[in-house]
């Protein structure tokens, strides 16, 4: 990994190669699922505005879309609102990193016949870059979106981060490391940064009058969707640092590049001069929400505690495997070790679940290109 202050070994402007592919993500993924869940009228209410008259091709587009499962359901959701409306081939674009696995995307797609949205008017596409550059061509997209993908920062503001693996710090109640005043500012304004870049980039694509709905993990006054999940990670990486295993010098470099806005950090750069994206859209809806958990809804009725330590571990693992197996020395043992860690926190989990309390947190907003 570079030394460098923004460096990363990751595809120029993000801070991981992706989640865990090869179908892991998508089964390991239903929380997500009712984050997005709750903000579908958001879906509709977009689809059902779009400024549609006139011919050619109306473009969708969702960025940070991993392996396609939910990204796909949102589409079908905003094709099941726009195909009444006309008559135009719809494009649909899902988008994610170079490093994305895509395979089951396509294969989810039907590739050539477009099985999953049903309709010979609809053709689909992939395509590979930052979220945080312009990918596709000027006033091409009518609809944009990402859910639960912006969270993830376009570079590290810092070079470390010695006292916690995340920006936001542990949670109150566990409190089990540090993140100086200084070092949160910088994530906070990195963080602002990227909605501003990310608003740039998909004002060019859209359309004037056209939709942009963006939806991601964050926190609120009560709790933060890192909240546990971060704690555990901490905990189980901290132990291999107690073991010998990781070097205290790699510990104080490796953080997980995430960070949980409030809705008034997320929308901010929407009016707020100094992000460079103020003007270009007008903000149509907000919203801050919890969403119940899937695997604590599980574990509370059925009491299996080795099950929901699976399902919760594998739930983070997804999401933060890349960039902690990156941010270890490339030994021969890297992968054991990598397996070792996330054993670990199975483990402290099973002997402490009250330690490690997860709510999921999301805050949304659906904006208009202005022009
Ligand atoms: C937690 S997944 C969300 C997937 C899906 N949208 C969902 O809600 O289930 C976050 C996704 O954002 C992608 N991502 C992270 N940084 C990105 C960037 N700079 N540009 C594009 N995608 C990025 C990751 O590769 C990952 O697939």
């Amino acid at each position: 990994m570079s030394k460098q202050t923004g460096g990363t070994p990751f595809t120029p402007h993000s801070t991981t190669s992706g989640m865990i592919g090869g179908g892991f993500y998508d089964a390991n993924s239903a929380a997500q699922w009712k984050a997005i869940e709750a903000v579908l009228p958001l879906v509709n209410k977009a689809a059902a505005s779009l400024p549609i008259e006139g011919t050619g091709t109306v473009g969708l587009a969702d960025f940070g879309c991993s392996e396609g499962r939910n990204s796909i359901a949102v589409m079908q959701q905003a094709l099941a609102i726009l195909l009444p409306r006309t008559k135009r081939p719809v494009q649909t674009v899902h988008s994610d990193l170079p490093s994305n696995d895509f395979s089951k995307l396509f294969l989810t797609l039907g590739a050539g016949r477009q099985k999953a949205f049903d309709s010979e008017q609809v053709f689909s596409a992939a395509v590979g870059g930052s979220m945080f550059d312009q990918l596709l061509p000027d006033s091409s997209v009518h609809l944009a979106t990402t859910f639960n993908a912006i969270g993830f920062l376009s570079r590290r503001p810092v070079d470390s981060l010695p006292g916690y693996i995340l920006p936001n710090g542990p949670s109150t109640a566990r409190g089990n490391g540090y993140v100086s005043e200084e070092d949160r500012n910088a994530f906070a304004d990195q963080a602002k940064r990227d909605v501003g870049a990310f608003l740039k980039a998909r004002s060019r694509e859209l359309v004037p009058g056209g939709k942009l709905l963006v939806q991601v993990f964050g926190g609120n006054e009560d709790a933060r969707t890192c909240d546990g999940i971060y704690d555990l990670l901490n905990d189980a990486v901290l132990a291999s640092v107690g073991t010998g295993d990781i070097a205290a010098e790699t510990y104080d470099r490796y953080y997980q590049a995430v960070y949980m806005r409030t809705l008034a950090e997320l929308t901010a750069p929407v009016t707020k001069d100094r992000y460079g994206a103020s003007g270009l859209f007008q903000i149509e809806d907000t919203k801050s929400y919890e969403v119940a958990v899937p695997f604590n809804e599980r574990y509370a009725a059925d009491g299996d505690l080795d099950r929901y330590a699976t399902d919760y571990v594998n739930f983070f693992r997804a999401f933060t495997e890349a960039v902690l197996k990156a941010a270890l020395p490339a030994t021969a043992d890297r992968d054991r070790l990598v397996d070792r860690i996330y054993d670990r926190a199975v483990e402290l989990l099973k002997a402490n679940p009250e330690r490690y309390p997860f709510r999921y947190i999301a805050i949304a907003m659906l904006l208009t290109r202005t022009g």
